[in-house]
């Protein structure tokens, strides 16, 4: 693998990033963003997590998973026994992708040509940081490392091998547990979210 390969991953990453942020040929929305959001963390961290996009806090201040899903990730990466700055935290696509609303930027969900436009960078970012287990959440960064439209409720939970030899942990986005409307589901759906998150940390240890 290219972990193995590559004398300097650390500075290969940079240079990953500094890569896509010269492109001419990003999604137009992505001029819109304030800079890109690139992965962070230790090489060669046991677990790797994927999201979806940077978020509006992330946008403005470089850095993934930084505003409200961030936290509650922290959080239950904390009760999960994964110390977050122990693991590689990044996302399927590296822009914020909004629509303008007087003075709010609404998020708009990535559509499947923005995912297949970053699927080579979160790619090489991945096979760069050489994590032995690749969390994925929620559905973006699920199609997005496996190329496949599938359903989270089905395949949440147990490990994913991908033809090119990567293990996928499917889990949801923290910030679906932030928009469930009744205190029980998200109290309930929160401590499902940790469990999985220790099963994956089982996994690597
Ligand atoms: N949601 C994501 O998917 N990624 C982030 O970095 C922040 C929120």
């Amino acid at each position: 693998d290219l972990f193995s390969q590559v004398e300097d991953p650390a500075a290969a990453l940079a240079a990953l990033k500094a890569e896509i942020e010269r492109r001419n040929d990003l999604p137009p929305w992505a001029a819109a963003a304030t800079q890109i959001v690139f992965g962070e963390g230790p090489v060669g961290a046991p677990l790797l997590f994927v999201g979806e996009q940077p978020g509006d806090e992330e946008d403005l201040a470089g850095k993934p998973f930084v505003g409200p899903a961030g936290r509650l990730f922290n959080r239950a990466a904390e009760e999960a026994g994964i110390d977050r700055p122990m693991a590689y935290v990044t996302n399927a696509v590296k822009h914020f992708k909004f629509k303008p609303t007087g003075r709010r930027r609404l998020h708009q969900s990535p559509d499947a040509g923005d995912i297949a436009y970053y699927r080579p960078f979160l790619k090489r970012e991945i096979e760069l940081a050489g994590p032995r287990l690749v969390v994925s959440l929620g559905a973006t960064a699920l199609k997005s490392l496996t190329g496949k439209p599938l359903a989270i409720t089905k395949v949440r939970g147990e490990t994913i091998e991908t033809p090119d030899g990567l293990r996928i942990f499917p889990t949801v986005h923290p910030s679906y547990l932030l928009r469930l409307p009744d205190a029980d589901s998200k109290a309930r759906e929160y401590d499902r979210f940790v469990a999985d998150l220790k099963a994956a940390q089982r996994e690597v240890r």
